[in-house]
């Protein structure tokens, strides 16, 4: 059964037994699972077959204490019957040290679940993920972050990829927030530096702060919506009189936040590459950054959530803007076109192996090239 199963499962049983919050029940036993995974406490079992909802709680008592951070004072009231089934769910699961699979199809699944009704939240794909991150290859002491983090899956690969890359996370849900600590403090993330935030507004002190400083931006920002919140007028890409949308203010954003030769990875919708209307948003782009490389995604790369086309594009911010963009540089376009998913959203494997079927790591060796071509002497490793 794979992790994302055992998600619906878990809240199907909390839903039946409790009239709690579904999503903090849930939270509350990976947490428990977590604690009983680090060996928090002197305990083989994870839940033994009497008092479970005491081991439970007990398991939560030593998570606060060792995570203070995470500030778990959330006490599961579901019953031992309960508690029976989803022990039967996840007591010989071990939650690996590097997270790399598993706890994040679980968190994707509750903070998407109970995220409805907002609009773009939908989970970059991992094999997606890990490839980006493949291509921006954080480096021990660099500071990367995702503005819009979700439950962290591009900051989990980041750590999976250099241990020593210091992580920085902002969603503007608090669930998201939280689930993204969740993954990150147990392994030595501190909390403050995942916070529940409008990215977008540049009027915040503690963001401000944030200007200019990182060395690697890697996300995935909502598609969807206009923003019509006082400060889209502090944007250059803001033009008076139209609807801004989401995206393009993300994408400003990104590019203010990195620091001289800091290194973008963003998923933006087709569009923005390839319409005319939004000429203008790539003529400003081309003065900021040096675009290495244009990845088009297949069309059901983010089904179910949407069939609308995405790219990713990878840049490198410039020390200095120019005033037109540099007709002699180039930029490699690649198009991916071997569907990881069907149209209903299901992964599709390579035939033989658990391995997701997808081109990307072709794509990530032309890129890899054309930027080793001609990124002479701008550090990107
Ligand atoms: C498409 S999801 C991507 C999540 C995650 N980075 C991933 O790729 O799996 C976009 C995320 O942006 C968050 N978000 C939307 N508007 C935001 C804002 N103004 N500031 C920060 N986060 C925002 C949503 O809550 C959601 O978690």
């Amino acid at each position: 059964m794979d992790w994302g199963t055992i998600a619906v499962r878990l809240e199907d049983i909390v839903a039946a037994h409790s009239g709690e919050d579904t999503f903090d029940e849930v939270h509350a036993l990976i947490i428990a699972k977590l604690a009983h995974t680090h060996h928090l406490m002197e305990a083989s079992e994870f839940l033994p077959a009497s008092r479970r909802t005491q081991r439970v709680n007990e398991w939560l008592d030593c998570a606060s204490h060792a995570w203070p951070e995470l500030h778990t004072s959330y006490r599961s009231s579901l019953a031992d019957s309960a508690l029976a089934e989803c022990a039967s769910l996840l007591e010989h699961r071990s939650v690996s040290h590097h997270w790399t699979e598993g706890l994040d199809a679980i968190f994707e699944y509750l903070t998407t679940r109970h995220m409805k009704g907002s609009k773009g939240q939908f989970f970059t794909p991992r094999h997606v993920v890990d490839h980006m991150m493949q291509v921006l290859a954080p480096q021990p002491q660099e500071t990367v972050f995702d503005p819009a983090c979700g439950s962290g899956a591009f900051l989990v690969s980041a750590r999976n990829k250099d241990e020593r890359c210091v992580l920085y996370g902002a969603d503007i849900s608090p669930r998201a927030a939280r689930m993204c600590r969740t993954a990150l403090v147990p392994t030595g993330v501190s909390a403050s530096s995942i916070i529940c935030h409008d990215s977008l507004d540049t009027t915040c002190a503690l963001p401000q702060s944030w200007v200019g400083t990182f060395d690697i931006i890697a996300t995935n920002p909502p598609f969807a919506g206009d923003v019509t919140n006082e400060y889209v007028h502090s944007y250059a890409l803001h033009q008076q009189g139209r609807r801004t949308e989401r995206d393009i203010l993300f994408l400003e954003r990104c590019v203010k936040m990195l620091s001289p030769n800091g290194r973008l990875g963003i998923v933006l919708p087709h569009n923005k590459v390839g319409s005319k209307r939004y000429a203008y948003v790539r003529r400003w782009l081309l003065c900021h950054m040096q675009i290495y490389a244009v990845v088009s995604l297949p069309q059901y790369t983010f089904a179910p959530h949407t069939s609308q086309r995405a790219v990713i594009i990878y840049a490198q911010k410039r020390t200095t803007p120019l005033h037109r963009p540099d007709d002699t540089e180039q930029v490699c376009f690649v198009v991916t076109n071997v569907e990881s998913k069907d149209a209903s959203g299901r992964l599709i494997e390579d035939p033989g192996s658990s391995h997701v079927r997808h081109d990307l790591d072709e794509a990530e060796e032309r890129i890899r090239e054309h930027i080793k071509s001609c990124n002479v002497g701008n550090e990107w490793p």
